[in-house]
């Protein structure tokens, strides 16, 4: 009777706590009714259909996260960011390679990514809520401003042997565990913006 009274086809439904004893219920109940379902919850499910999908989430997350105001320049400048490991093992092979002697070699990963989303990436590893502030200060002059920056490695691969190992990621997540154990970072003033 309900099939024939409720139809949700090419509709989403999100379903919290969809694990539990409701959620499970009325998640196969929508299921039946042909909509597209999303359940969200701490705890793994076992429900197998093809128009279910599972996000493993603490839906507390949003009002528990921490938010921080950040001063920033220009939010869509682009760089290549490379881990400083990776870097230095390109140095390693370049220096290693008779055909690079003498030669220019870009080092970097071929890839680029804006500063804005940089912020997204670090407020995510945080789990901080970063937002955001653009100071006019900060906002470097328009033609001493690098909008892109992206690395054509193309010749370092061919020629040596050389990979990045590390994803931004990876990187990121390195470098703030280690800057928190810094020592240093109290002598660190964000607060001030030198050029
Ligand atoms: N079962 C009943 O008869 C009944 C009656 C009245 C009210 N309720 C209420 O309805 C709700 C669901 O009941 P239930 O029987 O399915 O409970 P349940 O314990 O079987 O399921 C709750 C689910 O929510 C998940 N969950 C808990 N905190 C979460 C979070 N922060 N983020 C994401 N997922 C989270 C749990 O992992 C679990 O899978 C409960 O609040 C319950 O008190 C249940």
């Amino acid at each position: 009777m309900i099939n024939k009274l409720f139809n949700f086809k090419n509709k989403v439904i999100l379903i919290t706590g969809s694990s539990g004893l409701i959620g499970t219920a009325i998640s196969k109940l929508f299921l039946s009714l042909n909509a597209r379902v999303y359940g969200m919850d701490i705890s793994k499910n076992k429900l197998r259909n093809r128009n279910f999908v599972f996000i493993n989430n603490d839906i507390t997350d949003d009002v528990k996260t921490e938010k921080e105001k950040i001063k920033i320049g220009n939010l869509n400048a682009t760089r290549d960011f490379l881990y400083v490991e990776d870097l230095c093992s390109a140095y390693e092979e370049i220096l290693k390679s008779e055909r690079l002697f003498g030669q220019v070699a870009n080092v970097g990963i071929d890839s680029e990514i804006s500063i804005k989303k940089l912020i997204l990436h670090i407020s995510k590893i945080l789990k901080k809520k970063l937002i955001p502030i653009v100071e006019k200060q900060r906002v470097r002059p328009k033609k001493s401003e690098v909008a892109r920056l992206k690395c054509n490695n193309k010749k370092l691969l061919k020629i040596t042997n050389w990979k990045p190992k590390y994803k931004l990621d990876d990187g990121l997540k390195i470098f703030i565990k280690w800057k928190k154990k810094d020592k240093d970072i109290k002598n660190y003033k964000p607060e001030n913006y030198n050029i």
